[in-house]
């Protein structure tokens, strides 16, 4: 389908990230607080139809990646039927997941079969303990168990992000690249972000992650390389097997100038930059009776209010909200 959705700095628009919900049963401290409250409602959430609705009208206009997030969006009860629905709307050509894989072992399978392609799991440790104090308690082994069923059931590539923090699990990266090779899984590492007050503590632990690059390529003999679909981040690969590991660098070095997405939140609120708090509401269009044809030229109205770029780096202090509202 023509791409009709550029921006006011010339970018083409092609990719939608969705919540599902600002609800997750983690609690990773640089993204949500352990005593979180104000979370929006169920009947805040747009429904299944209403997404239906607002994913065909950015098909039309040329959106053709879908991701859904959250928050955990595996916690919204029925995830895979929402995702046979938009596999099926036309012009969705991939439609991924990301996820914390604690839910995972039981939804790989139905995920795969309803259209989902691709998926990226957090996992900032292989340690136990220390997945438990970074995720507020959480437990590895069934995110390990998730990443297996993802596996079996095919769904290709499997990404694994890892936010890298000084002092937490700087010394983890070689043997998360092992188990990622081992695997056949692909490794990004993640700068940490000032997003809402716990993204500010986390940049505590900021690493620049251009050295750790360089280290890596050394230690594992890895040469500059791309990952198709790969996005903002730069990717190495091994030489000897098909390992990648990709950078994410929004702190020392950032890709606003390619950016090719916007975010909905789940209650459809569509946020034009991660970094920035330009937003336009689609709830009272879609419960307000407004046509398909309304609601695409709303999408052209509210893809005018697209920054240019975020300023983590000169307003850190600026975003409030947490990443779990709009899932990175
Ligand atoms: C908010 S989560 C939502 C999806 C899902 N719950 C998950 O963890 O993958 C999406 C991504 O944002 C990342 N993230 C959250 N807070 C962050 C921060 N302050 N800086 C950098 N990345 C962050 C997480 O590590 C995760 O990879
Ligand atoms: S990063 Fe993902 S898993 Fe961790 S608290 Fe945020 S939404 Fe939940």
């Amino acid at each position: 389908m023509a791409n009709r959705l550029i921006d006011p700095h010339g970018r083409h628009i092609t990719y939608l990230r969705l919540s599902l919900t600002d609800r997750c049963n983690l609690r990773c401290f640089y993204c949500l607080p352990k005593g979180a409250k104000g979370f929006t409602t169920p009947d805040h959430w747009l429904n299944f139809d209403e997404i239906e609705r607002l994913v065909a009208a950015f098909a039309t206009l040329g959106v053709s990646r879908i991701r859904l997030t959250g928050g955990e969006p595996l916690v919204r009860p029925n995830v895979s039927s929402l995702v046979a629905r938009l596999s099926a709307i036309p012009g969705v050509e991939d439609l991924s997941l990301s996820t914390n894989a604690t839910l995972l072992a039981n939804y790989a399978q139905p995920l795969k079969e309803a259209g989902v392609t691709r998926i990226n799991v957090s996992l900032d440790s292989l340690k136990a303990d220390r997945f438990a104090e970074i995720t507020g308690g959480g437990e590895l082994q069934p995110v390990l168990d998730g990443l297996v069923a993802a596996k079996q059931a095919g769904l290709h590539p499997v990404k694994i992000n890892m936010v890298a923090m000084k002092g937490i699990n700087d010394d983890e990266f070689p043997d998360m690249v092992r188990y990622c090779d081992e695997n056949g899984f692909t490794l990004r590492l993640i700068e940490t972000m000032p997003i809402g007050s716990t993204g500010r503590t986390a940049t505590d632990h900021y690493l620049d992650l251009n050295p750790v690059r360089q280290q890596l390529m050394e230690q594992f003999d890895m040469v500059p390389g791309v990952m198709p679909g790969g996005g903002p981040a730069r990717y190495i690969q091994a030489k000897a097997s098909e390992l990648r590991v990709g950078f994410i660098t929004p702190i020392s070095q950032h890709f606003c100038e390619t950016c090719n997405r916007v975010r909905l939140s789940a209650e459809g609120v569509l946020y034009l930059c991660l970094g920035q708090e330009q937003s336009f509401d689609f709830r009272p269009l879609l419960r307000g009776g407004a046509t398909d044809q309304e609601l695409q030229a709303a999408i052209m109205q509210a893809l005018a209010l697209k920054p240019a770029q975020h300023h983590f780096n000169e307003e850190p202090e600026k975003i409030v909200r947490f990443m779990s509202k709009l899932g990175g």
